[in-house]
């Protein structure tokens, strides 16, 4: 829904003198270009890799042993079958929300979390609410967005003591920046957890390849559902991801990546803390953003246009936000260290310094000037 901020958005993105801190955005130069190539063509000219034929609605058969392959190395254990291949997590999402949520009925989610999903529960008519006491709830334990936060031990036995459906989001679960990434949820509990995952944050976004998991007991409406939406996922692209896992050391690509990521994001806590030392945030465990608190409060479209102005853009915290802006509430940001050029981060950090100081420096001048105003 193109709202002021997303009229900023899209025109600072279309905006090469600005520096993207905004979008969560995979990196265009790591993408695998020459390899998902090579898959490309293979898929095209093996006659049984069916890439331009219609398929059933769970996906293909190899790429769904992939996934499961790759899951039982995180230590969940599936079979291929109870895997269906969606298009991207967005769906899968959507999906597994519909089959465990009524209209009209509570979701517990984060305070901050994924907009998106926020988008596709409300468009469900569901209510999303940051209550414990809902019947389910939807996380990501492994890596958040936006904060880039690994749940704790307490935080999962939490959330599998009270809701009766998880719905786990993993999308950035390949990309926590140390050690392992954490077990998933799916592997405590098969019967309530409704398990997410995606190739878009590894592979890239457009491909438009997720997978979803779902207690057995929810499976066929899960495949109803998902044929009633689209058939099933677009043949090219799973024939690409399947030509591409079996040719490919994926688990080595991801590490690369994590490696990648994981320095863009010092480089970016390093320049926010040169840059905005009264600023806050808890450095991320994996993804692509930086939450940040300011130190204050400030018209969120203001600041986007004045750093826009600046040559820098960024998420508008209250996009976020589950709950809306609290009163005196600091102002909150993500900030995007994923698809930046590394040598621009600095810089960026510091036009957003510039374009917060200036409207900061101007915003009690105006108070003082309207309470005067009124006193008249
Ligand atoms: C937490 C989270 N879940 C799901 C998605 C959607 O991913 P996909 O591109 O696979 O639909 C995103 C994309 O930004 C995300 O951040």
């Amino acid at each position: 829904v193109a709202d002021a901020l997303d009229e900023l958005l899209r025109g600072a993105a279309a905006n090469p003198r600005v520096i993207g801190l905004a979008g969560g955005l995979p990196c265009p130069t790591l993408f695998p270009r020459r390899e998902l190539t090579a898959a490309f063509l293979r898929a095209l000219q093996t006659r049984d890799v069916p890439a331009l034929q219609y398929a059933w609605p769970e996906g293909f058969p190899a790429l769904r042993e992939h996934i499961a392959a790759r899951l039982a190395r995180r230590g969940a254990r599936v079979k291929a079958d109870e895997i269906i291949v969606t298009s991207g997590a967005q769906q899968a999402i959507t999906i597994a929300a519909q089959l465990v949520v009524r209209r009209g009925a509570a979701i517990g989610v984060d305070a901050e979390t994924y907009p998106s999903a926020l988008d596709a529960f409300r468009s469900l008519h569901l209510i999303p609410t940051t209550s414990p006491q809902t019947r389910v709830i939807y996380r990501m334990p492994a890596v958040s967005n936006p904060g880039g936060i690994t749940m704790d031990d307490s935080q999962r036995r939490a959330a599998l003591a009270h809701a009766r459906f998880i719905i786990e989001d993993d999308a950035y679960g390949d990309l926590r920046f140390g050690g392992e990434p954490p077990v998933p949820l799916l592997a405590t509990s098969r019967s309530r957890v409704l398990y997410v995952g995606t190739f878009s944050k590894t592979l890239g976004p457009g491909l438009r390849v997720g997978f979803l998991i779902v207690p057995a007991a929810l499976h066929t409406r899960a495949l109803r559902r998902k044929a009633d939406d689209d058939l099933q996922t677009n043949s090219l692209s799973q024939a690409i991801v399947q030509e591409y896992l079996a040719h490919n050391d994926f688990d080595a690509f991801v590490q690369r990546l994590r490696r990648h990521y994981r320095r863009r994001a010092e480089r970016l806590m390093a320049a926010v803390r040169r840059h905005l030392p009264a600023w806050s945030f808890q450095p991320p465990a994996g993804g692509f953003g930086l939450w940040v608190s300011a130190d204050g409060r400030a018209d969120e479209a203001a600041f986007l246009r004045r750093s826009i102005d600046a040559g820098v853009s960024f998420d508008p915290g209250s996009r976020f936000l589950t709950e809306g802006v609290a009163r005196d509430q600091p102002t909150t940001l993500r900030l995007c260290f994923s698809a930046v050029p590394e040598d621009r981060i600095e810089e960026g950090a510091r036009r957003l310094a510039r374009a917060w100081t200036r409207l900061r420096s101007r915003a009690p001048a105006r108070r003082a000037r309207r309470r005067s105003g009124a006193l008249r």
